[in-house]
């Protein structure tokens, strides 16, 4: 991308778009994507091998895709579970398309695009999925775990997929180091899928 990057606030070029085809939840999605965004060009591998490797949900509940882009995730959990999806990024134009894309499939009624701080507080999650932006820096990483992960529901987990060259592994120590039971869910094309919950609720089960 040029020199402005996928996670400006509100990217100023020309918005170039382009459509992004996407299996999840036994269909298949034609999205459009643009300039500007996140991997706008195909389906980020990583984020392909989290909609393969973790399982969507079934039934109907309140999700929050983190760091959206303009919106694979988002709408795979609309599409698998109803519910309502919460679709959170910092960048303007991924907001829009991630609404372009769910009125394009019915889902409107299933997904809320917003920046995080429209987020009620109050607002928990069933689950948190997220490719998170890791380019960003580990500071800003790990704050964005601080923030959302407590907020996880009872019984909640969180599935997230990192790239092993950029650091999946330090990711999963620093998460135990702050508390939270790391599963190593699935490992495949250089990525890591993992499942995060509360500790203690793991031992009630
Ligand atoms: C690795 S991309 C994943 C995008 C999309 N989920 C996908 O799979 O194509 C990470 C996303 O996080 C967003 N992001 C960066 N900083 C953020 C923050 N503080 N809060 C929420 N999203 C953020 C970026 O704009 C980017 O869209």
């Amino acid at each position: 991308m040029s020199a402005e990057h996928y996670f400006s606030a509100d990217p100023k070029g020309v918005e170039r778009r382009r459509y992004v085809n996407v299996s999840a939840a036994g269909r298949q999605f034609r999205l459009v994507a643009s300039s500007g965004v996140f991997s706008a060009d195909r389906l980020d591998p990583g984020t392909a091998v989290l909609l393969r490797k973790a399982p969507l949900p079934t039934t109907p509940g309140t999700y929050l895709d983190l760091g959206c882009g303009y919106g694979p995730i988002a709408t795979a959990l609309a599409a698998a579970g109803g519910g309502l999806v919460h679709a959170v990024d910092v960048n303007a134009r991924a907001l829009d398309l991630v609404r372009e894309n769910a009125a394009a499939h019915s889902l409107a009624d299933h997904v809320i695009a917003s920046t995080p701080e429209e987020v009620p507080d109050s607002t928990t999650f069933d689950q948190i999925w997220s490719n998170p932006p890791i380019r960003v820096g580990k500071a800003v990483v790990h704050e964005l775990m601080d923030t959302w992960l407590p907020r996880l529901a009872e019984g909640g987990v969180a599935w997230l997929v990192v790239a092993k060259f950029l650091g999946a592994d330090s990711l999963q120590e620093w998460l135990i180091e702050r508390g939270w039971d790391v599963e190593r869910h699935a490992s495949q094309k250089g990525y890591r899928v993992f499942a995060v919950r509360r500790p203690e609720e793991e031992d009630a089960a």
